[in-house]
């Protein structure tokens, strides 16, 4: 049985559903792409922003280019309380329970963006009781709760 099916999200357009319940440190699906190399990427235009939201670094000579159709894993949305997280082995990545999920819960994961001056371009739609209401890497979202707490 698969573990996963698309479905509309409540965080953004489509998203990955648990299709059964999942236990903690399943892999769930393989995340896709194309490899290219570290040069590749970074000469290409495509790759500029630095949010790269499907461009995965494999090792000092590669990347992996998620951004296609047959890339399934690429429809996960960001949660600032996510339930998956994303291993790379090798030249392969997946995505793994990082606890147990039920059925029916939306797969996510930290999109690790850093926080820099364009943050606010990204804003958060998880509707987590963690979401601090931006696309933000966990290590850094203190940043926007110090903020908050000076204004
Ligand atoms: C990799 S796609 C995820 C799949 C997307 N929902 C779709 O249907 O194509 C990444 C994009 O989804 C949106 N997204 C993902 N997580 C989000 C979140 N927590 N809040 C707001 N938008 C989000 C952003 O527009 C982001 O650029
Ligand atoms: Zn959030």
């Amino acid at each position: 049985m698969k573990l996963y099916k698309i479905k509309k999200s409540k965080i953004d357009k489509n998203g990955l559903y648990a299709n059964c319940d999942i236990l903690k440190g399943t892999k769930i699906i393989e995340y896709k792409g194309k490899i290219i190399s570290v040069k590749q990427s970074e000469n290409d235009p495509k790759f500029d922003n630095g949010k790269a939201i499907y461009l995965f670094n494999l090792n000092k000579k590669y990347d992996l280019d998620g951004n296609f159709k047959f890339n399934t894993a690429r429809l996960i949305n960001h949660s600032c309380d996510p339930n998956c997280e994303v291993f790379g082995k090798g030249l392969k990545i997946w995505v793994y329970a990082m606890k147990n999920i039920k059925k029916g819960e939306e797969l996510s994961y930290d999109y690790g963006f850093s926080y820099d001056e364009d943050y606010i371009n990204y804003p958060c739609k998880c509707k987590s009781k963690a979401c601090v209401g931006y696309i933000i890497r966990e290590g850094s979202r203190w940043r926007i709760k110090k903020k908050k707490k000076l204004k």
